[in-house]
């Protein structure tokens, strides 16, 4: 691998970092904020490795200027948050919570004084408790609820955020939170998977709709998590196994929007989606994005399930097969980067794509006041390697995302996995710039 260098990646490509805000802000309760699917979620039992919450976290609601100003001296352009939607709609809909959305309007003027542009997601996980209540996800009226928060959000950052983001991992959300349970609202229902699934994709274009209307020369997209699939051989079993995968993981929330219609074929099971179609919604689904975020972290390997004829139901796992391991337990395969952005450039050649995560997590330790992460720095630079190769092959990469600016609540894992350029002390709230954080301040200069 040839050294690498900003240039290589043009004048115009965007470097920023991400973060979300059930995983940074803390004060989960705080001026008015509603409770969200995550905190009934981790203020239940049993449901998180470390039996920790998100009260807290990094406490991003109240340091974000400094935070802020951290993302502005490590080099970066640009700062991914998502938003709250409890905290602007308490109960979801109707009454709006000024607190909260004048606690936002603060952070997009933050990022702005310090030169760096606001990437704003709209949905990263955190649904109001009261519309679960009113079975979120699954009940066909989230299309309207989903753009009324949409409407009250762009009304109040539309004249300073331009890039939006409407979802994040739809696929996670869905498949973790809905079907395996793992995640909130940990339900494991084939019957509210099947109806969020088709409402989800309603309410990208909805979403969509809604930002353009409302914000002049928006730059709009949504992110997704592709995940290449792997077989153990090369069998008809095995690739029947990886196709329902990667239709499980990658083509469902991507495929309607470009009027591709579901992957039945492939993972038959998506077949009973059809019984949540409205006349119209052929055409309501389809979006034209003006770019799509990829996502990325690993291969997943498909298997043969176990009893025959349950194919269309994927079975994954990861088998180590000779690859550094994370800490989350995934694979090390940067080249896996590349091969997600080519085969959602495939859809669509002129589409802009932008890596808008992309990051691991390592057991991090403090020594004399410094953190010492060659295996972070060394990940992200294969990982830039491999997006400087997709835009030598003419794939229109746009800008890269670091998942994530400091250690944070990483869901169900609690605060074990450190994803972070800076290493977080969530005793004390000190951030401590790690090696890799770094090095890219460095790279970026
Ligand atoms: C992604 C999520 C993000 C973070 C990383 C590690 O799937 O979007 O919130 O948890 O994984």
């Amino acid at each position: 691998m040839s050294e690498l260098a900003r240039t290589d990646f043009g004048d115009d490509f965007t470097w920023g970092v991400a973060h979300a805000s059930y995983q940074v802000e803390g004060a989960w309760d705080a001026d008015g904020k509603g409770p969200s699917i995550w905190d009934t979620f981790t203020h239940g039992k049993g449901r998180i490795r470390d039996k920790s919450t998100g009260d807290v976290a990094c406490d991003f609601y109240h340091r974000y200027d400094d935070d802020t100003a951290l993302v502005r001296d490590l080099g970066f352009d640009a700062q991914r948050f998502s938003i709250s939607w409890p905290r602007v709609l308490p109960t979801g809909t109707g009454r709006v919570n000024r607190a909260g959305l004048d606690f936002y309007s603060r952070v997009v003027d933050s990022c702005l004084e310090h030169g760096v542009e606001p990437w704003v997601t709209l949905y990263h996980w955190d649904l109001p408790e009261a519309l679960q209540q009113r079975g979120g996800w699954a009940n066909r009226d989230v299309i309207g609820w989903f753009e009324e928060y949409v409407g009250v959000v762009a009304d109040a950052l539309g004249d300073r955020v331009k890039d939006w983001m409407v979802f994040n991992e739809p696929c996670s959300f869905m498949v973790v939170g809905h079907l395996a349970g793992v995640h909130a609202p940990g339900t494991r229902s084939l019957r509210r998977f099947l109806a969020g699934t088709h409402h989800v994709n309603l309410c990208q274009s909805a979403g969509a709709s809604v930002l353009r209307a409302k914000v002049a020369d928006a730059n709009v997209g949504t992110t997704h998590i592709i995940s290449p699939m792997a077989t153990k051989a090369d069998t008809p079993k095995h690739r029947r196994a990886a196709a329902a995968l990667d239709a499980f993981a990658n083509r469902i929330f991507l495929e309607p929007n470009f009027g591709l219609g579901y992957p039945t074929e492939a993972a038959g099971l998506l077949k009973g989606v059809e019984r949540y179609f409205k006349p119209g919604d052929d055409e309501a689904i389809k979006v034209d994005w003006d770019f799509l975020g990829v996502q990325y972290y690993t291969r997943q390997q498909a298997r043969p399930a176990p009893i025959p004829g349950l194919h269309a139901v994927p079975w994954i796992r990861h088998d180590y097969r000779n690859y550094e391991i994370t800490a989350m337990g995934w694979e090390v395969q940067p080249d896996g980067l590349y091969e997600s952005l080519a085969k959602v450039h495939a859809y669509d050649p002129e589409l802009t794509l932008v890596v808008t995560e992309n990051g691991a997590a390592f057991p991090d330790k403090v020594e004399a006041g410094r953190v010492h992460d060659p295996r972070r720095t060394a990940f992200y630079q294969a990982h830039l390697a491999e997006v400087r190769r997709a835009i030598a092959d003419g794939m229109p990469v746009d800008g890269y995302f670091c998942w994530s600016l400091m250690d944070n609540f990483e869901w169900a894992e609690g605060y074990g996995p450190r994803f972070g350029l800076t290493y977080v002390d969530f005793d004390t709230q000190e951030r401590i710039v790690k090696d890799s954080g770094r090095w890219f301040r460095d790279f970026l200069a």
